[in-house]
Parts: structure tokens; C-alpha cells; sequence
């Protein structure tokens, strides 16, 4: 099939690389020549596992391309993504200047039946405006041409994208014709090799779905935090209470583990899209809101345990960070807990020595890149040097058992808050280190 892919942003270069993958032609869209020039070439502009070797295999046998040109992406596609940003605006709602520009621009452009598809997150509502936009275009050009909308929302989480992508468990559709459900099943079919998880569905429960989704999964962590804020109180281990109730089939062990709180693009913007949604409607979502709360309140209360040891007063301190990206296995810094308790930390007069193994370029030219009295360095043992503490903010791989001796011999005094609970409390304690950890005292 022929598929034109507009954004090249997480959601759509991976979307793009795997359709290829499957033996589609792609053509993929963006107004960021820079970022066109250096994909052309094969070069990807975030760090995903996989994605580099298969946007080169791809590009090599010309399975995958790339233009600036909407009316020259589209003119012989037979389905349309638009998978554009939409970031969150200061009142929380979600920003569509890039959908409906893009939209436009289909509509003044498109030249064949094709079926557009919205994969970026939307509010609910916004497939069928896509619509009306469209045939505005089309009318105006004296074209009678039908455009069918679906809504297929993406699930895909980063660090893991080529694998979630390549096998989903479950693709949502939604649309209003046979049609068009048929050729989206046919263009996901080589996804599933041996049982189909298409789930159909109206356009707008399909909308709905995205942030019922990503809601519930917020809300599981902060629910999480909330329980180990408590067992902190009362003496309890959170990891003894995350395993006794992960054991129960109808919670599950997966997004139950307590943390710095949730960042990311995802979750901060769809929950705050989600409440304005409803405040737009009169309707004010009480859980989602305490869930927002509680999430913000995390990263705070993990900073208070730095400032309960050490003091409002940070001067002449050192401490080193481990881990700046929101999640490990990426380079994304969006909403990373990091940057709070970084810039906090140096607010009282800190000195931050900094590793992490992909996110460290985003930090100094983009997220930390004004905050002063902060170092990267290449090696998270060298990172420790003379630091009064470390404080592990991403779980990434390498941290998860490092060597506690060589971590004795940098640091100048042997203490670890651990943002993730990596490490064993008893065993560190057999080391002499003074360890923090969340949910247990
Ligand atoms: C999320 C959704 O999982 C995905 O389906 C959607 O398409 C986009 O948003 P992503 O933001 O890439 O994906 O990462 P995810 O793995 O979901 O983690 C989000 C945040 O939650 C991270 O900050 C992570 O550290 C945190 N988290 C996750 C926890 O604190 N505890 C957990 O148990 C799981």
C-alpha cells in the first residue's frame, strides 16, 4: 500500500519505519527540512532502540522517503496519517494548530479518494472537524471527492516504540464505514501473525479511548506513590506491597512500580487535555485531577528527603545524578523529574555532577541548559567524584548493579537516594551506605 505519513516525530517516523518494514511504500512529511536532510541520510534525530537499522535498511530499498511537500507526500496515497505534535497550551488543552494546518493543506491538495487517519492525539471531537475542514477544501476547489476520517490512536511507548509498534496488543479503529475499517485491517494485518487484535469502534470512543488509556495508567502510578508516601509513614516496604498486590490477576504487576513520578510527553499533557476537556464540558474529572496532584506532590516529596539530610542551605555541596531522561532506554527529557530536582538543587546552592547513558546533549543544549553549577561527565563513576550523595533519578540498565565499592571510593560520603528503588536495602546497609529509597523508611 502507499501511505503517506505526516510528522516525523516518535509517533509518526515509527509508525513510518515499520509500515516500510512491512513492504509499504511511505512517504513521510515534515516542515523541519534540517530534520528531512539529516533523515534522508539516515540519521535519526532521537535515539529509539532499533529505529536507526531500520530506518537505513528501508531508505536502502527505497521503501521509505521524505519531502517537505504535502501535495507531493500525498498525491498517490491511499491513507493519510497525521501524527503532528499537539503540545499542551498554557490553559492545559491541547494545541491543533499543527493538525489543522496540516488539515488544510490535505484539503487544498489531495487529489484521490484516500482515507486520512488521525494518529495523533486528539481531543475527542476533533476526527470529525478534520472532516468538516477537509471538505471546506474541497468545496471551495469545486471537487467532489469522499474523504473518510478514522481515528486510530497510537499506544506506543518510547524506548520500547519499534517493539510496541511491531507487536501491539491491539489496534484501535475508528470509523463510520466498512470501507474504511477494511483497508486499515488490511494495511495492520502483516502486524499479527497468528491472531488478529483489531478492536472497531466508533470515531469518537475510539478519540476517548487514547486518554482513558493513558489516564488509567497514570493514575495506577500515582496511586502507587500515594500507598508508598503511606507505607513510609507507618513503617511498611512499598516493594513487599507492590508484589502482594501485583499477585492479585485483576491488578497485575505491570505500572505498579512507585517513583520520581510520571513524566514524558504523554501522560503530563494528556492528563491536563483530559480535565479541560472536561471543564470545557462542565464536568469536572475529580479522580484525574488528584492524580495530576499527587504526581506533582511526588517529585517534591523526593526532594524533601535530600533537603531533610542536608538542609535548605546547599552550598559547598555536591551531589551526583544519575539519569536525566524521563524513562530509560531514551533520550527524551521532556517533563523528566530530573530537571525539577536538578534546578531545585542548585536553587539552594548545590553543585551537580551529571550522567546519563543517551540524554546528556538534549540536557546541555536544550533542558539544563541555563542552569549553572552543573558538569556532565562520561562515566557514572567519575560523575561520583567527591559528591557528599547520589541521586538515581532513571532506572536505566547499567545502574542497576553497579559496583558499591567503586561507588564507596568516589563519593565523599556514602549516601544514595535511589528515585527508583534499584538496590537492596539490607545489602547497602551491610555496606555502610546510608540509602534512601521511595516507600520505605
Ligand atoms: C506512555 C504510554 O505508556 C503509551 O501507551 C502512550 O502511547 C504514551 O505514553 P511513555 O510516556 O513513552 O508511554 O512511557 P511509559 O513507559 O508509559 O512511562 C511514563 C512515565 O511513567 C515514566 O516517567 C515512567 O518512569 C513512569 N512510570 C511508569 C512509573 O513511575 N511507574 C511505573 O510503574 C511505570
Amino acid at each position: 500500500m502507499k501511505v503517506a505519513i505526516i510528522g516525523t516525530g516518535y509517533v509518526g517516523l515509527v509508525a513510518a519505519v515499520c509500515f516500510s518494514e512491512m513492504g509499504n511504500t511511505v512517504n513521510c512529511i515534515d516542515i523541519d527540512i534540517n530534520k528531512l536532510t539529516k533523515l534522508q541520510k539516515g540519521i535519526s534525530p532521537i535515539y529509539e532502540p532499533g529505529l536507526n537499522e531500520l530506518l537505513i535498511k528501508n531508505i536502502k530499498s527505497k521503501n521509505l522517503f521524505f519531502t517537505d511537500s504535502i501535495k507531493n507526500g500525498i498525491c498517490d496515497c491511499e491513507v493519510v496519517f497525521i501524527a503532528v505534535g499537539t503540545p499542551m497550551d498554557s490553559d492545559g488543552s491541547a494545541n491543533l494548530d499543527a493538525v489543522f494546518s496540516v488539515v488544510k493543506s490535505i484539503g487544498k491538495h489531495i487529489i484521490h479518494k484516500s482515507l486520512v487517519v488521525t494518529k495523533s492525539t486528539v481531543p475527542v471531537g476533533t476526527t470529525y472537524k478534520i472532516k468538516e475542514l477537509i471538505n471546506v477544501e474541497l468545496s471551495l476547489r469545486k471537487l467532489d471527492l469522499e474523504i473518510d476520517v478514522v481515528s486510530n490512536p497510537e499506544f506506543l511507548k518510547e524506548g520500547s516504540a519499534i517493539e510496541d509498534f511491531m507487536k501491539p496488543d491491539r489496534i484501535i479503529i475508528g470509523a463510520d464505514t466498512i470501507d474504511s475499517f477494511s483497508k486499515m485491517k488490511q494495511l495492520y494485518a502483516p502486524f499479527f501473525r497468528t491472531h488478529d487484535r483489531f478492536i472497531t469502534m466508533d470515531v469518537l470512543s475510539s478519540e476517548m479511548t487514547k486518554y482513558a488509556a493513558n489516564a488509567m495508567l497514570a493514575t495506577k502510578i500515582s496511586f502507587m506513590n500515594e500507598m508508598a508516601n503511606i507505607c513510609e509513614k507507618v513503617g511498611a516496604d512499598i516493594n513487599n506491597v507492590r508484589i502482594g498486590i501485583g499477585s492479585d490477576k485483576r491488578i497485575g504487576y505491570h505500572f505498579i512500580y512507585p517513583g520520581v513520578g510520571y513524566g514524558g510527553t504523554c501522560f503530563p499533557k494528556d492528563i491536563a487535555a483530559l480535565i479541560k476537556l472536561g471543564n470545557d464540558k462542565g464536568f469536572h474529572l475529580q479522580l484525574i485531577s488528584a492524580v495530576n496532584e499527587v504526581n506533582e506532590q511526588q517529585k517534591i516529596y523526593f526532594l524533601e528527603k535530600i533537603i531533610n539530610r542536608f538542609g535548605e542551605n546547599l552550598e559547598d555541596h555536591i551531589f551526583t545524578i544519575w539519569g536525566l531522561s524521563f524513562k530509560p532506554e531514551t533520550d527524551d527529557m521532556r517533563d523528566s523529574p530530573a530537571i525539577y530536582i536538578i534546578n531545585e538543587l542548585v536553587k539552594r546552592g548545590a553543585k551537580i555532577r551529571a550522567y546519563d547513558p543517551k540524554a546528556m546533549k538534549e540536557a546541555q543544549e536544550f533542558y539544563l541548559k541555563n542552569v549553572n553549577n552543573i558538569e556532565y561527565f562520561d562515566s557514572k563513576y567519575e560523575a561520583l567524584q567527591r559528591g557528599d550523595a547520589l541521586i538515581l533519578l532513571t532506572e536505566w540498565k547499567e545502574f542497576r548493579s553497579p559496583d558499591f565499592s567503586e561507588i564507596k571510593k568516589q563519593l565523599k560520603r556514602y549516601i544514595i537516594f535511589d528515585g527508583r528503588n534499584q538496590y537492596n536495602a539490607f545489602d547497602l546497609k551491610e555496606m555502610e551506605f546510608e540509602y534512601y529509597q521511595i516507600g520505605k523508611k
